[in-house]
């Protein structure tokens, strides 16, 4: 049940049923050559969509924007600061605890979120602990779960890497079939370099964007493949979620 697509009375009905939500969560970021601005939020809400429609639950409207100073480097990137990004946070579940919203599930599609995601739930439950704001249960996963892994493992060995993954835009090409990018890359396998600190940094190290991928590897039917994995792997973590 998508909450943008449904109305208050429908909501409230909801409610008697279930205290669950699901809130996709993305950025507005390069992803490398051949990958989509929106590749990590786009991939947050079809995952997010599909599991809405595997077990009935409420999935809020995605947050596009995260955390993505890095990535200021590259045009058409965006960043929410992480003080922004921990009130955004805070004030979409403090709203909708208000109507009886408990256990909100994030579904993340970008690790630079975690860190900042991770401080709001904190800011969160001391809220809830010093008796300034409701109990709620808030946890976030990456889209891709165990099956998900198998299947990367599989597609793309030890090329896989870490931003503008073939994994990522491959589902991205699954959910937006109409805007799939080609592009020459060389190296083939982008450099790995495990640390970047500002945006001019990051650019430096990586200078198509990509972080250790190789993703001319990607299309669309990978990422029907990655898509139906997703959706299992999230229904188990939703559930355990719920029943926890
Ligand atoms: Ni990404």
């Amino acid at each position: 049940m998508q909450l943008a697509l449904s109305t208050w009375q429908e909501v409230e009905e909801y409610l008697r049923r279930s205290d669950g939500i699901v809130v996709p969560i993305g950025s507005v970021e390069q992803h490398g050559p051949n990958g989509l601005i929106g590749t990590d939020h786009l991939c947050a809400e079809v995952v997010a969509r599909g599991l809405g429609d595997a077990v009935g639950c409420a999935v809020a409207p995605t947050l596009a924007y995260g955390m993505s100073q890095h990535h200021l480097g590259f045009a058409g990137s965006v960043t929410l600061r992480p003080a922004t990004l921990m009130l955004v946070v805070r004030d979409v579940v403090q709203s909708l605890a208000l109507h009886g919203f408990r256990r909100f599930f994030f579904i993340n599609g970008h690790g630079g979120n975690i860190a900042t995601v991770t401080a709001a739930f904190d800011e969160i439950f001391a809220a809830a602990s010093l008796g300034q704001g409701p109990s709620v249960r808030c946890r976030m996963v990456f889209w891709s779960g165990p099956r998900c892994k198998a299947i990367s493992d599989e597609l793309y060995p030890g090329v896989e890497g870490r931003h503008a993954t073939a994994s990522e835009v491959s589902l991205a090409q699954h959910y937006q079939p109409g805007h799939i990018k080609h592009a020459q890359m060389s190296p083939k396998v982008a450099a790995n370099a495990p640390h970047f600190f500002d945006a001019a940094d990051y650019r430096q190290r990586y200078p198509d964007g990509r972080i250790g991928s190789d993703p001319s590897l990607s299309s669309p039917e990978h990422g029907k493949r990655l898509y139906e994995a997703a959706v299992l792997d999230m229904t188990d973590a939703y559930r355990a979620f719920m029943e926890y």
